[in-house]
């Protein structure tokens, strides 16, 4: 009987620890014959075979251990225990199925009872669970352990990414109060930009401007909230730099899929369980200063390194990309300077506020939308320099209309004319400005608007749910310019832009050059 009949058979699971099948003599044996060959096992060694030899060599173990400890069984019980419990050391019991389907992109389990899945970026219940905490915890363990890690009370938290691509987060008492919680981000898709045109994610006159900005070595901040689709535009946007460029990535754990040829690829490694060897993401953005790269793309800024990425970005690094958990531009700008002052490097405020403008040349705010959808909502430009305040002109957003009955997000994507300074670098570097867009003529022809000023703190509105718009927004048919708690809306003389309109994203219903996004 194969696992996944065994498991989703009324029978298989949930009672069978409790009730052995009729004429299965060793049932009673399995959970302490599976913690005995766990024990016996070499975790690392197992990682590296194949799935074939790994059950060869589990059951030749388990069969040493039997012999050894006893009882005495029939053949037929004996071999029965043995594959029950190499199937269940194997196995990843009720989310076998879960894991086989290929339209979830994401598993939650919220300790036995509960377990939830996203498809097509909603998230449900789906009606199966765990027998008890225990067989949950054997799940996890048996998860971890293919990654040669452990989760206990002393290691109650683990981030890993599996063999198969999957990255796992794990959670257990006393931290978590549910229950043990595993989070499964199945391995994301790699999407190409004209796929995520097709997704109405961004536009054909968006990619233009990436484009043109990647290949004349702009620096590029992709932000949005929590499953937003970061990971996934960097690693589209990786693919538009050149193939003769030599490419290091730095992650946590290794999601990216980059297509060119020269690239190396630095993942962090955990403390062993001497809470030693520990290697963080700082670590290896400094050792990838000393590698030669063309490009640096950090797959996620969340300490002390932003304050490294933004040196590299600012002294000769430049073109480089990374993803900042934020929930608009404002946020993001305010995320990197507080990231960067948890570096030990003691540097005031204004000076990392000069390093920010000096580094940051683009801002991509992602947002996810309530019909599951991810877009692009705005596209900025850093326009200040020096130690001046945070200042960032709009070139791009989306607007979105109110929400139809069919429960889905219609809009446009309005592009605004690019200020001098970087219309002149792109010229400089080759490059040409996307029709779509132009370029400011006079100062007044630039909407820029302050940011950074605020103090928010950007990690505490991560509501996945509400993704709609960035958190300082303006709700969807309010006013444009009115954007409370941001700082500022427009400049003071600005918003004549080609066809009016201050800018405010994510609401306005001007009509501008916008495309209607296909859905
Ligand atoms: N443009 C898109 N359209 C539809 N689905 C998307 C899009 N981008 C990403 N997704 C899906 O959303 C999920 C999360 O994507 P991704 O990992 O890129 O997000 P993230 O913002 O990097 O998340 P995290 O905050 O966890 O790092 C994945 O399942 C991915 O396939
Ligand atoms: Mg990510």
């Amino acid at each position: 009987m194969s696992l996944r009949s065994r498991l989703t058979a009324p029978e298989g699971g949930a009672n069978a620890r409790h009730r052995p099948p009729p004429g299965d003599a060793a049932g009673h044996l399995v959970p302490s014959f599976r913690a005995k060959l766990l024990e016996e096992i070499d975790l690392a060694e197992m990682s590296a075979l194949t799935p074939q030899e790994r059950r060869d060599r589990l059951e030749r173990v388990l069969g040493h251990i039997i012999s050894r400890e006893g009882p005495v069984l029939a053949t037929q019980d004996r071999e029965s225990l043995i594959r029950r419990v190499v199937d269940e050391a194997l196995g990843l019991g009720v989310l076998e199925p879960l894991l086989e389907d290929g339209t979830i992109t994401e598993i939650m389990v919220n300790g036995p009872d509960q377990i939830y899945v996203e498809r097509a970026g909603r998230v449900e219940r789906v009606p199966v669970r765990f027998a008890s905490t225990e067989q949950l915890m054997q799940t996890i363990e048996r998860i971890v352990s293919t990654v040669n890690r452990r989760v206990d009370e002393s290691n109650p938290m683990v981030d890993a990414r599996l063999p198969s691509g999957e990255r796992v987060n794990v959670i257990v008492p006393p931290l978590s109060l549910t229950g043990p919680t595993l989070t499964i981000r199945r391995f994301p898709r790699a999407y190409t930009l004209p796929e995520l045109i097709g997704l109405g994610t961004l536009d054909e006159h968006i990619v233009a401007l990436l484009s043109a900005v990647i290949r004349a070595r702009f620096n590029v901040i992709v932000s949005g909230g929590t499953g937003s689709g970061k990971t996934t535009l960097l690693n589209a946007l990786s693919g538009l730099i050149p193939e003769h460029e030599r490419i290091i990535t730095v992650e946590d754990a290794a999601e990216l899929q980059l297509q060119q040829q020269h690239t190396i690829r630095l993942e962090t490694r955990p403390p062993n369980v001497e809470g030693k060897g520990r290697i963080t993401v700082r670590d290896l953005v400094r050792n990838s200063l000393r590698m030669r790269p063309d490009r640096i793309i950090v797959g996620e800024v969340r300490g002390g390194e932003t304050l490294d990425m933004l040196q590299a970005m600012s002294t000769g690094h430049d073109g480089s990309l990374a993803t900042v958990h934020a929930n608009s531009a404002e946020d993001a700008l305010t995320r990197l300077q507080t990231l960067a002052s948890m570096s030990e490097v003691e540097i005031p405020f204004a000076a990392l506020q000069d390093q920010i403008n000096s580094a940051v040349d683009v801002l991509v705010q992602l947002a996810r939308f309530p019909d599951g959808s991810r877009k692009v909502v705005e596209v900025t430009l850093l326009a200040s320099q020096g130690r001046e305040p945070f200042r960032i002109a709009s070139v791009a957003r989306f607007d979105a209309r109110p929400m139809g009955a069919d429960g889905r997000v219609y809009g446009e994507f309005a592009h605004l004319p690019l200020p001098r300074r970087a219309a002149q670098r792109l010229y400089l570097a080759g490059e040409s400005v996307p029709p779509a867009f132009g370029v400011a003529g006079a100062e007044g022809e630039l909407t820029t608007r302050r940011a950074g000023t605020h103090g928010d703190d950007p990690g505490s509105g991560d509501d996945p749910g509400s993704g709609y718009a960035p958190r300082s927004g303006a709700e969807p048919g309010s006013e444009p310019g009115s954007r409370p708690g941001s700082g500022s809306g427009a400049e003071p003389g600005s918003g004549a832009g080609p066809d009016s309109g201050p800018a405010a994203y994510s609401g306005g219903q001007a009509g501008r050059a916008g495309r209607e996004v296909a859905e």
